[in-house]
């Protein structure tokens, strides 16, 4: 034990020694630090191994992680604790984090999820959402789950989170799952949480899914699933403020980041919006949007910003969507320095976007789209220039399109507009005439 305790502190010296260095060597590059306390350091370390645990990829290790959350809880040694997962396969069912505590998967850790579907514990749906995302009712619960935690770092040498979700988009393809997919990693109700340096793979549903949160940096994750794995999902902000998502690369089935917050009827009544939310340096590809904002929006969103994003092989650029019955807002959203290559559609901002949870939802609930600007963008082999269309009654307005440059190897398709004012400045192709009457030219220029 003596010998393995000085091992894990050294791993840790490490771990902060990283986060430190990235702080403190800030200098050109803006980061994440500092949006959220850098976690104590922890007074206890405990390995999953001693537990009962075996990381050799058969036995399930599920009681055993449950086990060493439980003594990280009851010991609440001075500064929380750290669970250490040694290098090895670790297969599991779901099981909770608690507070103060650290997840560290050391270099060749992984934690696979069993692909014993039966074993996934069921959970209430989300009050926004008001039923599963996918199917009415109940949900499977995430592979890491968390609710109503404070201070949780999750974090290794590049270790990694494997959903196995095959099983579950088999399910999806013949129709017969039972209740809504998990996520790799789900947090509600959480805040001063950091999730870094890990790698996530082939999730059953949305990788992760920080929800009703606050204080959240993601940063310097590899996540991957096969572009033809349905809903996979990079990362999803939902209901949650003060999100910094940074240096991560994404190529999944779905949205690579879409920012979220709510359903329809439900996130109206929850009415708890998505704001402060930073996302930089992201690259990847997936068939659907490398940025999005949506479509479910129902609790608003407001004060994005999004910069230097790099996506290949990918189906929109950025992906701005919401829906009629929708109601809430999308507002005050920046997006720029984007590099686009090998992508049909530049940039798609549409309100008619999105499934609704049940035929109970307020078709006059219609989103408010305000202020979002989107400059600096450089595309190669883009196949449409991209469409931006409101509601005809919720008209989208102080839409600003600066310094887009899109090109194709045959003449790029041109915008397509329709109730939608802003302005647009240095387009190629040529901006729509709705964005190129005066009346929201100074919004576009001063927004610059
Ligand atoms: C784990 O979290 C879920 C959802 O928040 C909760 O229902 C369940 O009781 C927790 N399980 C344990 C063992 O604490
Ligand atoms: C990013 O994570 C990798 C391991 O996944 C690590 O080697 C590297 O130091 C991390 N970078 C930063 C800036 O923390
Ligand atoms: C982490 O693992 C991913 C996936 O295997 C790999 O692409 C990446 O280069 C690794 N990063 C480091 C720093 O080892
Ligand atoms: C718009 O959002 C940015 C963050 O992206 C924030 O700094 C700024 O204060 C917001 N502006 C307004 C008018 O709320």
């Amino acid at each position: 034990m003596a010998y393995m305790a000085g091992r894990w502190r050294c791993l840790l010296a490490v771990a902060v020694a990283a986060v430190l260095s990235a702080a403190g060597g800030a200098g050109a590059q803006e980061t994440c630090s500092g949006a959220v306390p850098a976690p104590p350091k922890r007074g206890e370390w405990v390995s999953v191994a001693s537990f009962g645990g075996a990381g050799d990829g058969r036995t399930l290790n599920t009681a055993a992680f449950a086990a060493a959350v439980a003594s990280i809880e009851r010991r609440r040694a001075p500064g929380g604790g750290l669970l250490y997962v040694p290098p090895g396969v670790w297969l599991t069912g779901p099981f909770n984090l608690t507070s103060h505590m650290t997840l560290f998967l050391s270099r060749g850790a992984v934690i696979r999820a069993t692909q014993d579907t039966s074993s996934w514990p069921l959970i209430d749906p989300l009050p926004s959402y008001g039923r599963g995302r996918e199917m009415p009712g109940k949900r499977y619960k995430s592979l890491i789950h968390g609710n109503g935690l404070q201070d949780v770092f999750i974090t290794g040498a590049n270790g990694t989170i494997d959903g196995q979700g095959s099983v579950w988009w088999d399910m999806w393809k013949k129709g017969t799952l039972p209740f809504t997919r998990p996520h790799l990693l789900e947090l509600m109700d959480s805040s001063d949480v950091i999730v870094s340096n890990l790698v996530f793979r082939d999730s059953p549903f949305w990788n992760i899914h920080p929800v009703y949160c606050s204080n959240v940096v993601i940063r310097n994750l590899t996540i991957l699933a096969p572009h033809d794995s349905p809903n996979t999902d990079g990362i999803d902000p939902d209901s949650s403020s003060n999100v910094c998502i940074e240096d991560c690369y994404i190529s999944t089935g779905d949205d690579l980041v879409a920012i979220k917050s709510g359903w329809d009827e439900y996130g109206i009544a929850y009415g708890r919006p998505s704001s402060d939310i930073t996302v930089r340096r992201i690259t990847g590809s997936s068939p659907f949007a490398g940025f999005a904002v949506g479509s479910e929006t129902s609790g608003g969103v407001e004060n994005v910003l999004a910069e230097h994003l790099n996506f290949f092989s990918s189906g929109f650029g950025v992906h701005i969507k919401t829906n009629s019955g929708r109601g809430g807002f999308i507002r005050n959203v920046t997006v720029s320095d984007v590099t686009l290559d090998n992508v049909r559609y530049g940039l798609r901002i549409a309100g008619d976007v999105g499934d609704h949870p049940d035929e109970h939802y307020n078709h006059n609930a219609l989103p408010k789209v305000d202020s979002l600007t989107i400059k600096n963008v450089q595309g190669q082999n883009i196949k449409e220039a991209g469409s931006i269309k409101g509601i005809a009654s919720s008209a989208f307005s102080r839409i600003c399109l600066s310094n887009i440059k899109l090109h194709g190897s045959v003449p790029v398709r041109p915008w397509k507009c329709e109730s939608v004012s802003g302005g647009a400045l240095d387009l190629q192709p040529s901006p729509c005439t709705e964005l190129t009457s005066t009346s929201g030219t100074s919004f576009c220029t001063n927004s610059l």
